[in-house]
């Protein structure tokens, strides 16, 4: 018999105050406190139809296609339950009879109007109004009368196009634009039977993530030009991949239709992007099918380019290498680029350089980033710093340059989770999401960050604290800003970084080894010395210092003076076209590797597409390279590479002051701090069909204060002038600029600020006429 008095008692199962018991169709089902209804049936495997609810935005109970028969204890009532959260004890009818009807209801109210043209409509085949229609809808429609007609399509944007007759009116694209993008350009005009989403008049929809609204556009009212009749789902294939056209790292989806890129789709991660996209990088695929890709080998003869095989152009390659080592040691061959390719490519292209050509002056940047120890320092995710209690900006405009990076935070700083102080020479995409935003002259951000720390100790003691560091202003040295961590690691104990150096994998390539050794030369260093006759062989490694690099005279002429320039590239650049000899490489999308994004995670990207003729991954390029100047890099596979690829500890490094100070301004001259927009002249922009276009052009922005003493106004034309160079570009007056400012854009078509920069200078100052 069992002695009840001896019985162990029962483990206190821990009461979790978060869970809350409903029903649904007859089922026990544990929902957490604050889910939505259609949000934790979801979680509980039943699915409830829905067009305008989306996980990522505010609900808003448009479209009324989840209404469900709902008893909370006063017998079942229908409710929409996309706007109602779970209650203790709640039952959940979602096949209810009733339920059915009304969803059947609305199936046929919705195609009363709808225009049917799904044969044509690119959103055929996975379309979630023809999907609910087939497994919610009544089978039969007893409208009868006339369909609302509108004209068919209307561009709203050089990348969009608006169906009207399509729309059925749920607004995820306008709330997404409203909530998400914070660039309410499209909003719901008219009233009753003729309301439509619109443009505001002469205003186009020009966000930076209009495609993020086709994509969640529940129907094919909203289109995207560079897709548009390209394919039908059904001939799709597709990879999960990483989009590589900034660091943040955005999870995609590559779509492919007979071996063409044809379409890149967000996919929510928790951790990244939460589904969205900028649309640089979610149709910049067009530039990988551009006609203009290298797909054989180039040579240079005396009338021009020629192709040729493989052989011959290694044989080459590697001839001039050895020239190079021969006539000035191993130090005369310099690698410059390497933020386009994959990890293991980076992997592969460090080890020849270090263990068979022996240089260490390598650098993955362009004299546009930071130094590496930024990277040493103690990290933060983007989800540490979407929930930092304060975040400090001391770096570039995140919209024009890591825009989901701007997005997310911008996100965290409308539901107040965080607080971020922006340190920044003028005003930002970010300014108006900004608790405080603080303005300093260029060259003057540390003691704007001791000001910063000063007035805010309370608010810094109070809690977790991220800055994301990168570089403001391609017109002054990069110190500046390690000056100004320094000072922020100083002053607040525990920061964490979250670094903003923009390029793909620029991240993944430093780690790899592609960043000047103890004895090597920076970007700067490498240019230099070309420009001076003493580099026998200069590697660009896909990379275009005409383009990218901060000071165009000196990329010029180190280009001209190299003995030898060997390219491996995907497009012949203006830089490559110095060369003597160009490797066709393979392009992102035509490989298998792995990349690391801002947060230090590696990330993977996937073989879609054949590659474009002959092209190859960068590691094989290297890997070849190496066994024919008589060495070996241990890399034989892409397995190979990645078991090299290094992993680093969690880093502690603390940034030391250099304490470099900049000069005084003339008071008749500007200090220039030049910036980067999203669209510029760059090659993956200028060979992307729909996105070419959308480069802004330059324009020196003033203050009103500068521009009544300059007699300038809006629109006319000023000369900008220095020792350096001068170029002539529009006017626009700025309040968001100080007074003593010029902000213009780097690398616009026609305008290249960098022919006014000296890379060696502290900061860049000019002199502004009327021109
Ligand atoms: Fe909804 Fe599409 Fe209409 Fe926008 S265009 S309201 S996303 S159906
Ligand atoms: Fe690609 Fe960067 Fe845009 Fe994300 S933010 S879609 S990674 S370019
Ligand atoms: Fe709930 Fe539209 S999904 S009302």
């Amino acid at each position: 018999m069992t002695d009840l008095a001896s019985t162990p008692a029962a483990p206190e199962v821990p009461v979790d105050p978060d869970a809350v018991a409903i029903q649904i169709n007859g089922k026990d089902v544990v929902a957490r406190k604050g889910d939505l209804i259609i949000k934790a049936a979801e979680k509980a495997d039943v699915y409830i139809p829905r067009f305008c609810y989306h996980d990522r935005m505010s609900s808003v109970g448009m479209c009324r296609m989840c209404v469900c028969e709902v008893d909370t204890g006063r017998g079942p009532a229908l409710t929409p339950t996309c706007m109602v959260t779970v209650a203790p004890g709640m039952k959940v009818f979602t096949e209810s009879e009733t339920t059915k009807r009304v969803q059947e209801g609305i199936i046929e109210l919705l195609l009363a109007n709808h225009p049917l043209d799904c044969p044509v409509c690119d959103k055929g085949g996975e379309c979630p109004l023809q999907d609910q229609a087939f497994s919610h809808g009544p089978g039969e429609s007893r409208y009868v009368e006339e369909k609302r007609h509108y004209e068919k399509p209307i561009p709203i944007s050089d990348l969009v196009f608006l169906d009207r007759e399509r729309c059925i009116l749920c607004d995820r694209c306008t709330r997404f634009a409203d909530e998400v993008a914070g660039d309410p350009l499209i909003a719901f005009t008219h009233r009753g039977n003729n309301t439509q989403v619109q443009t505001f008049p002469d205003e186009p929809f020009s966000s930076y993530f209009s495609g993020n609204t086709v994509q969640i556009c529940p129907v094919g009212a909203l289109t995207a030009s560079p897709y548009r009749f390209k394919a039908r789902p059904w001939d799709l294939d597709q990879a999960m991949s990483t989009c590589t056209g900034c660091s943040v790292g955005c999870q995609i989806v590559v779509q492919s239709s007979r071996d063409d890129l044809v379409r890149y789709q967000g996919f929510d991660d928790d951790g990244i992007n939460h589904g969205w996209l900028c649309d640089k990088g979610r149709f910049g695929f067009e530039s990988l099918n551009s006609t203009d890709r290298i797909g054989d080998p180039i040579v240079k003869h005396a009338d021009g380019f020629v192709t040729t095989s493989w052989d011959d152009a290694l044989t080459r390659a590697v001839t001039a290498i050895k020239t190079a080592i021969a006539n000035g040691g191993p130090a005369s061959v310099s690698i410059l680029g390497g933020a386009r390719l994959t990890n293991e490519d980076a992997v592969a292209w460090a080890r020849l350089a270090t263990r068979v050509i022996g240089t260490h002056n390598l650098d993955a940047q362009l004299g546009d980033g930071l130094p590496y120890e930024l990277l040493k320092t103690p990290r933060a995710t983007i989800n540490d710093a979407c929930s930092a209690a304060t975040v400090i900006l001391l770096g570039p405009d995140l919209k024009e340059e890591l825009p989901v990076l701007y997005l997310r935070l911008k996100g965290a700083a409308e539901k107040k989770t965080i607080r971020i102080i922006e340190i920044s020479a003028t005003d930002t995409g970010m300014t108006r999401y900004c608790a405080k935003s603080v303005r300093f002259a260029p060259g003057e951000q540390a003691a704007a960050v001791r000001q910063v720390l000063a007035d805010e100790a309370a608010q810094i003691v109070n809690g977790n604290v991220v800055a994301v560091v990168g570089r403001a202003s391609l017109s002054e040295s990069a110190h500046f800003t390690m000056d100004a961590l320094a000072a922020l690691q100083a002053g607040v104990e525990g920061l964490k970084v979250l670094p903003a150096l923009r390029r793909g994998n620029v991240i993944g390539a430093l780690e790899a080894g592609l960043r000047p050794g103890a004895d090597g030369k920076d970007a700067l260093g490498i240019l230099q010395d070309a420009r001076d006759g003493k580099t026998g062989c200069l590697i660009l490694l896909g990379a275009d210092p005409l383009s990218d690099f901060p000071d165009t005279e000196l990329a010029r002429q180190a280009l001209n003076n190299a003995t030898s320039v060997i390219a491996i590239d995907t497009f012949l650049t203006e830089s490559a076209s110095h060369a003597s000899v160009i490797l066709p490489a393979a392009a992102f999308s035509e490989k298998d590797g792995t990349v690391t994004n801002i947060e230090h995670r590696v990330l993977e990207t996937n073989k879609k597409v054949n590659v474009v003729g002959t092209a190859r991954p960068d590691w094989m390029i290297a890997a070849d390279l190496a066994k024919r100047l008589g060495g070996d890099i241990n890399i034989a596979s892409l397995e190979d590479a990645a078991r090299l690829f290094p992993v680093r500890d969690a880093a502690s490094h603390v940034v030391a002051a250099g304490n470099v100070a900049p000069p005084a301004l003339n008071g008749y001259q500007l200090r220039l701090q030049v910036t980067r927009k999203l669209y510029d002249d760059g090659v993956a922009l200028r060979t992307s069909d729909h996105l070419a276009k959308l480069a802004p052009g330059a324009v020196l922005y003033l203050n009103q204060t500068d521009a009544n003493r300059l007699g300038a106004s809006n629109g006319m034309h000023l000369k900008v002038s220095n020792a350096k160079g001068t170029l002539t570009v529009p006017a626009a007056v700025d309040a968001g600029v100080p007074k003593g400012v010029a902000r213009l854009a780097f690398n616009q078509p026609g305008i290249s600020a960098g022919t006014l920069i000296d890379a060696t200078a502290l900061v860049t100052d000019v002199t502004v006429e009327t021109a």
